[in-house]
């Protein structure tokens, strides 16, 4: 036989899992290695150790969240693959996993229970995402996750309270998706409630508080903006007569907001880098650029 339809056979052999090898013309039988499929790795793994729902763990206890609700949470996120995903209190992996195979991210889950990080760098071995995915086995409360563009949490409302502080000194934009549990008066950007369970999102605001000046790119006009910032709400006044600014909010460096001087109605849709805001601004349906300084 031909040694290149020899290499087609062989690689169609191999490809269909039969254990043929083709040497010189005569078929042998081969013994039989097939790479296992990620569900009976995962199975090995879990020879190792076995965790049960509601198992103690430093904080609180291990209970995983479904499959359709982890979806749902990176969907929730946006999460694709610029980003880098960090679980708190990883569990078994799924959610870092996840993060890898269906949105390409990359990501990191921190658990302290050294077996069960043992047993989720062992899934991410199963599921062939060890180049996407690390488990560290750490404390939440001692670990830098500051480089992350995402966090996710499955925890409980005061160990969420405990992160705040951390998560709103992140970089603005960052995503924070939570299973179940809220933080307090930091309200979510969004919410999704189903049979799966509710998940929540923040997006990390820009601080914008402080007094503005903006002025028209090109032009004459300008006006003066105050803003008074409680996480991504803002309230304060804009213009000459100091009227209350309405729809105002900061979603991660993006600010809008509106103000109305008698029948001049403006709205300001922008983009925030440090003290400048370069911002769409429409003044009774006339729009032009705007660049607003901190005074
Ligand atoms: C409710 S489970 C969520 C697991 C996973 N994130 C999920 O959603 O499927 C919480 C996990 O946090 C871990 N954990 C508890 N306190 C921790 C801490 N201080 N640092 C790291 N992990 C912790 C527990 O061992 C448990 O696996």
């Amino acid at each position: 036989m031909p040694v290149s339809k020899r290499h087609r056979l062989q690689s169609w052999a191999r490809a269909c899992g039969l254990g043929l090898l083709l040497i010189g013309g005569v078929t042998v039988q081969a013994q039989s290695n097939p790479t296992p499929s990620p569900q009976s790795a995962r199975d090995q793994c879990e020879k190792s150790f076995k965790p049960s729902t509601g198992q103690p763990g430093k904080d609180v206890v291990w209970v995983p969240t479904n499959d359709a609700l982890v979806t749902r949470m990176l969907e929730m996120a946006k999460v694709g693959k610029n980003d880098l995903v960090y679980d708190l209190g990883a569990g078994d992996g799924k959610i870092a996993i996840a993060a890898a195979k269906q949105f390409g991210a990359r990501a990191v889950g921190v658990e302290y229970n050294p077996d069960m990080a043992q047993l989720a760098q062992c899934m991410v071995r199963a599921e062939g995402v060890t180049e996407k995915v690390n488990v560290i086995q750490g404390d939440i409360f001692e670990t830098d996750f500051s480089k992350a563009s995402v966090v996710t949490l499955y925890l409980l409302p005061e160990l969420n309270m405990r992160l705040r502080p951390t998560l709103l000194k992140m970089r603005p934009g960052t995503r924070v998706v939570s299973h179940s549990f809220l933080m307090d008066d930091w309200r979510p950007d969004e919410s999704s409630v189903s049979t799966d369970g509710a998940a929540y999102l923040w997006i990390v605001p820009a601080d914008v508080a402080g007094k503005w000046t903006f002025k028209q790119q090109g032009g004459k006009d300008s006006f003066d903006v105050e803003l008074t910032q409680t996480f991504q709400k803002l309230s304060g006044t804009a213009g000459k007569g100091k009227e209350e600014i309405t729809n105002a909010e900061m979603r991660g460096n993006r600010i809008e907001m509106m103000f109305s001087e008698g029948d001049v109605h403006t709205r300001v849709v922008g983009q925030l880098t440090g003290d400048r805001i370069e911002a769409d601004v429409t003044r009774n349906d006339k729009s032009s650029t705007y660049i607003g300084t901190r005074r």
